[in-house]
C-alpha cells in the first residue's frame, strides 16, 4: 500500500466535513481528498436514478484518478441509494453513511424519536429496514428537510443563518401526531450537524441529536488499521462545479485543514 494513498471523502457539498472532523481526531496523519459534487447539489431533491448515476460515475472517475485506499460516501442520500451498486463495481473499500436509527432508538426516553434527512433519504427502503430492525416498540417520526441543506452551505460560506428559516424547514417533524413527545432526533444528512446550534434554538426545547459521523470515522480507522500514512501533497478539496463558487468556502475548508481547492 502506497503510504501517500488518500482517503477519499465524497458528498454532494460540504456535509462530509462533519465526517472529516471526526476522522481527523482518529487519523490525523491520513492524507485526505474531499470531493464535493457541487454541480449535482442538492441530491435530496433528485430522483434515485439521477443520484445513482452521478455517484457511480463520479466515484468511478475519481477512483481511477486519485487511487484512494478507501472511499467514504459521506452522504446519507447517496449511501442509502447507491452504496450497494458502487461496491459491486469498484475494488476500493467503501464506507457508507446510514441513518443512526439504532443508537437513537436505544436512548430515547419517551419512546418517540425523529428522523431528519433529505426527502430522497426518507423514501428509501434502507431506512424502513433500519426502523424495523432497531426501533421495534418505538415510534419513529420522519421528515424530509431539504431546506436545511442550502442553509448549512450558506453558513459555511460565512453567511448568517436565520433561526426562523431553520424552524420553517423542520417544523413538519414536530407538528405531526406525537411530535410533541420527540426527545431525540437522528440527523440523517451529513449537512445537518453543521447546524446543530441553530436546530437546538429552532426546536426551542431540550432535544438530543444523534448522527453517525463518529461511528463512520471509527469504521474507516478500523478498515485502515495497521496501514502507514504519509502526506505526499497537501490535502485538497475537489469540486465538480465552478471553482469561483467553491472558493467562497475557502475559510471553512481551512478550518478543516484543507487549503487547496481544485476543480475535478
Ligand atoms: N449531505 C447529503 C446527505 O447526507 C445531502 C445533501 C443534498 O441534498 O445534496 O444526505
Amino acid at each position: 500500500m502506497d503510504e501517500t494513498a488518500p482517503i477519499l471523502l465524497f458528498d454532494s457539498g460540504v456535509g462530509g466535513l462533519t465526517v472529516l472532523a471526526e476522522l481527523r481526531k482518529l487519523l490525523p496523519q491520513a492524507p485526505v481528498i474531499y470531493a464535493a459534487d457541487m454541480a449535482g447539489l442538492p441530491y435530496g431533491a433528485k430522483s434515485e436514478a439521477e443520484i445513482a448515476a452521478r455517484v457511480a460515475g463520479l466515484l468511478g472517475r475519481m477512483a481511477e484518478r486519485f487511487e484512494p485506499r478507501l472511499i467514504c460516501i459521506a452522504c446519507n442520500t447517496a449511501s442509502t441509494i447507491a452504496l450497494g451498486m458502487v461496491r459491486e463495481v469498484l475494488e476500493t473499500p467503501i464506507v457508507g453513511t446510514v441513518p443512526a436509527i439504532k443508537p437513537a432508538a436505544a436512548i430515547t426516553e419517551t419512546g418517540v424519536f425523529g428522523l431528519l434527512g433529505t426527502e430522497a433519504t426518507m423514501r428509501q427502503k434502507y431506512v424502513e429496514d433500519l426502523e424495523h430492525e432497531f426501533a421495534v416498540g418505538k415510534r419513529l417520526l420522519r421528515h424530509g428537510a431539504n431546506g436545511l441543506v442550502p442553509l448549512a452551505e450558506a453558513k459555511l460560506r460565512g453567511e448568517k443563518v436565520r433561526i426562523d428559516d431553520v424552524a420553517e424547514a423542520t417544523k413538519g417533524l414536530v407538528l405531526q401526531a406525537h411530535g410533541g413527545e420527540i426527545d431525540t432526533i437522528v440527523l440523517a444528512c451529513t449537512h445537518f450537524p453543521l447546524l446543530e446550534g441553530e436546530l437546538r434554538k429552532a426546536f426551542g426545547r431540550d432535544m438530543r441529536f444523534v448522527h453517525g459521523a463518529e461511528g463512520i470515522a471509527r469504521r474507516i480507522a478500523a478498515l485502515t488499521e495497521g496501514q502507514a500514512f504519509e502526506r505526499g501533497v497537501p490535502d485538497r478539496a475537489i469540486t465538480t462545479g465552478e471553482l469561483a463558487d467553491f472558493e467562497k468556502l475557502e475559510g471553512a475548508f481551512a478550518r478543516y485543514g484543507i487549503d487547496r481547492l481544485e476543480k475535478l
